[in-house]
């Protein structure tokens, strides 16, 4: 059975130790969405690996690692983690394919991407500048380039003439337009015989293995909340972070997914602009901050903290078709004498149970707590989950039942072996 591993909240839940922790139990993992956005923190060891692009699974030997069509790829971006991954003794030969189809993210998609959080203003979405909104742009508008048409040599071929044309309109937008097509070309043609061995038709690749009987992991980036179609929109990425943006990412038919674990932190916290109903603005969520050391991997901006949101989770757990969740960071809540659970929205006169879609509702919502005791014996490290003090159980349990959806994995700290692993779920 094939498994999709996605953000069940605003990203940064955990996704990178999971995929770490499951990828013995599959042959492949295959990235579906977004880019260098990403941070995917692994520790092995207590040695601390960061990846943006390529997907967890690359730290271990023999598994093939596929970035798939619907990634945006910054070559610069990749090169630099590929050195990074050969610097700590990480070989990638052979096991690492870039699909031709995927998009490339352009030297200025960087720039417009930080005028355009200008303009915004007060309503900018705090994104992560790398240049991912205005590349997805491109690719919808039918304008971008893909990471196959670099094959092209010819001095005025389909290529030189993107470029160009590309270039010009980043001229006209840019205040100092100034950006020379031909350097841009001869960068992306620097870039080309790099990646020229990676890259093929990866779609014909999954297929091909899965086939062969090969099991693949399917691997999301960001979270459910920030999906451009199911996400606190404006206040999202710009691809599908959900379960179905694994068919459209990588050219598999929705039956070969298998079954879907949604990643959850054991409380919520989002980076960027957008309504966040549970947020703690004051020293609670400091303290969560502090304590979870919630600050951006790619970016280091601090991360805004409050306590889980159930209507997020149920939410994800529906648009996902969320077969089990990955709770992470419950160790993070140890001795706090009592904890809030979030379980409905008070709007105006109404109690909503369900995620609203209009994002102004949203900002206008108030939480609804259920007040549950904590616990003081320490979690971390913990591996059983009967061992676990009986609040952090109950934690859990009321967690599971509010969600809608069972905790297959319950995560106790940042290492491999800091894991409960419950349940027959992930078994067959
Ligand atoms: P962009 O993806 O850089 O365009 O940023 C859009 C929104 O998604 C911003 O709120 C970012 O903070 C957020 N975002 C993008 N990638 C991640 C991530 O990996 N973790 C958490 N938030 C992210």
């Amino acid at each position: 059975m094939n498994l999709c591993v996605l953000g069940a909240q605003w990203g940064d839940e955990g996704k990178g130790k999971i995929v770490d922790l499951l990828t013995p139990r599959f042959s492949i993992v295959a990235r579906y969405q977004g880019g260098h956005n990403a941070g995917h923190t692994v520790y092995v060891k207590g040695r601390k690996f960061v990846l943006h692009l390529i997907p967890s699974g690359i730290l271990h030997p023999g598994i093939c690692c596929v970035i798939g069509n619907g990634v945006v790829v910054d070559p610069s971006a990749l090169f630099a983690e590929l050195d990074e991954l050969a610097g700590m003794g990480v070989s990638i030969d052979g096991r690492l394919f870039v699909s031709d189809k995927a998009h490339v993210i352009l030297p200025y998609h960087r720039e417009l991407d930080i005028l355009a959080e200008a303009r915004r203003g007060e309503q900018k979405i705090g994104t992560t500048s790398r240049g991912i909104g205005p590349a997805y742009e491109d690719k919808i508008a039918r304008r971008g380039i893909r990471i196959g048409d670099l094959a092209d040599e010819s001095p005025d071929g389909a290529l030189a003439i993107a470029v160009r044309e590309n270039v010009a309109a980043r001229n006209r937008v840019v205040g100092n337009g100034d950006m020379k097509w031909p350097d841009v070309l001869a960068s992306l043609r620097q870039a080309w015989t790099r990646l020229k061995p990676l890259v093929r038709d990866t779609s014909l690749y999954l297929h091909r293995e899965m086939a062969g009987g090969k099991r693949v992991m399917f691997e999301g980036a960001q979270g459910t909340l920030l999906d451009i179609d199911h996400g606190t929109y404006p206040y999202v990425t710009s691809s599908n972070s959900t379960a179905g943006g694994a068919a459209t990412g990588l050219g598999v038919g929705p039956s070969s997914i298998g079954k879907v674990l949604g990643v959850a932190k054991a409380y919520t916290t989002r980076v960027g602009g957008g309504p966040f109903p549970t947020e703690l603005l004051g020293e609670a969520g400091e303290r969560l901050r502090e304590t979870g050391q919630e600050y951006g991997a790619s970016t280091g901006r601090p991360r805004r903290c409050g306590w889980f949101d159930a209507v997020i989770v149920r939410y994800a757990a529906r648009v996902n078709g969320l077969d089990a969740l990955a709770i992470t960071k419950l160790d993070v809540l140890d001795d706090l004498e009592t904890l809030e659970l979030c379980t409905a929205y008070r709007c105006g006169s109404e109690t909503l149970t369900e995620m609203p879609s209009d994002v102004a509702q949203l900002s206008a919502c108030q939480p609804v707590y259920e007040t549950m005791p904590g616990w003081t014996e320490p979690t971390r490290g913990v591996t059983d989950f009967a061992k676990l003090p009986t609040n952090a159980q109950n934690y859990i349990k009321r967690l599971e039942e509010l969600s809608g959806v069972k905790a297959a994995i319950v995560s106790t700290g940042s290492d491999r072996e800091h894991t409960i692993v419950r349940g027959e779920l992930l078994n067959n």
